[in-house]
C-alpha cells in the first residue's frame, strides 16, 4: 500500500497542472470515493481508491478532452513564433502530454474548440469520412434569403469551382445566420457565404456533432468534458 498526497494523484492522472489541482480540491471540485474532499495534503492509495474531477472520475487511459471558448485575435496552432495560438491558453501540464486542437478555427473565429492527447478520437473527428456536423452562427452583411438555403440545401459550388456537401442555412435574421457543415474545407463557412454574395463579418462554432458550447465559459476559457460529452461529439468513437 502506498499513500499518496491528493494534489500529487489529480496531478498524476494528467488532467492538470500540480497547482491548478491544489485550487480545484480547494474549490470543492475533487471527490474522493464520492465524497467531496477539499485537502490538496491529504493521503490516499490510488489503488484502492476512486477518485473524480469536476463529477468525473479519472480516466484508466488518462486521456484529456477538453472545450475551449476560442476568443478572437489568437491561432489554431501547435506552436506560432509571433501570434498567440490556443496552446498558449492551455496549463503547461497538458501541452506536455501532447495536446493538440482538433481541426482548426481561424484567427477571428471564436467558439467551440476541442482538443485533446487522444490521437484517434481527434482523427475519427475531423475525418471527412466521419461526417460529423458542425454548427456556426455568422453575421453577415447583407440579406440572407430563402434561396441562398435551397442553395445550401443543393450544395454550394465555391468560387473556384469547388464542390460542397449539401449544408443546412437557417436565417435567423435577415443577416444573421446558422449554417451546419458536415467537413472542414478551409475558411469553408465564410466562402460558402461569399458565395452567395453575403459576406462574414463574424463568425462563432456552437456546437460539433452533438456537443454544444457550454456558454458558461468565457472566451479564453476551458473545461474538461464529461465522459457523456467525450462521446456526444462522435458516438460511438472512444478510443479504448
Ligand atoms: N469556416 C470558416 O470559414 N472559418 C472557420 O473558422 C471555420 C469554418
Amino acid at each position: 500500500m502506498s499513500f499518496l498526497r491528493l494534489d500529487k494523484i489529480i496531478t498524476d492522472s494528467g488532467v492538470c497542472s500540480r497547482s491548478q489541482a491544489k485550487e480545484w480540491i480547494r474549490q470543492g471540485r475533487v471527490a474522493v470515493n464520492g465524497a467531496v474532499c477539499t485537502d490538496p495534503a491529504s493521503k490516499w492509495d490510488p489503488a484502492t481508491t476512486g477518485f473524480s474531477v469536476n463529477g468525473e472520475p479519472i480516466r484508466e487511459s488518462g486521456h484529456i478532452y477538453v472545450m475551449l471558448h476560442k476568443p478572437a485575435g489568437v491561432l489554431t496552432a501547435a506552436r506560432d513564433p509571433r501570434q498567440p495560438t490556443v496552446m498558449d491558453l492551455m496549463p503547461p501540464a497538458w501541452k506536455k502530454r501532447g495536446l493538440f486542437p482538433v481541426g482548426r478555427l481561424d484567427k477571428d473565429t471564436t467558439g467551440l474548440l476541442l482538443l485533446t492527447d487522444d490521437g484517434e478520437w481527434g482523427h475519427r473527428i475531423i475525418s471527412p469520412k466521419s461526417r460529423v456536423s458542425k454548427l456556426y452562427e455568422a453575421r453577415v452583411d447583407g440579406t440572407a434569403a430563402p434561396e441562398d438555403a435551397e442553395a445550401f440545401r443543393r450544395g454550394i459550388v465555391l468560387k473556384d469551382g469547388l464542390q460542397c456537401l449539401p449544408a443546412g442555412l437557417e436565417i435567423l435574421s435577415p443577416s444573421l445566420v446558422r449554417v451546419t457543415v458536415f467537413e472542414g474545407k478551409y475558411h469553408q463557412v465564410k466562402r460558402m457565404l461569399a458565395s452567395r454574395g453575403l459576406p462574414v463579418t463574424a463568425l462563432k462554432r456552437l456546437r460539433v456533432g452533438g456537443l454544444g458550447l457550454d456558454e458558461s465559459l468565457s472566451p479564453g476559457e476551458y473545461r474538461l468534458l464529461t465522459k457523456e460529452e467525450t462521446e456526444a461529439v462522435a458516438p460511438g468513437m472512444l478510443s479504448k
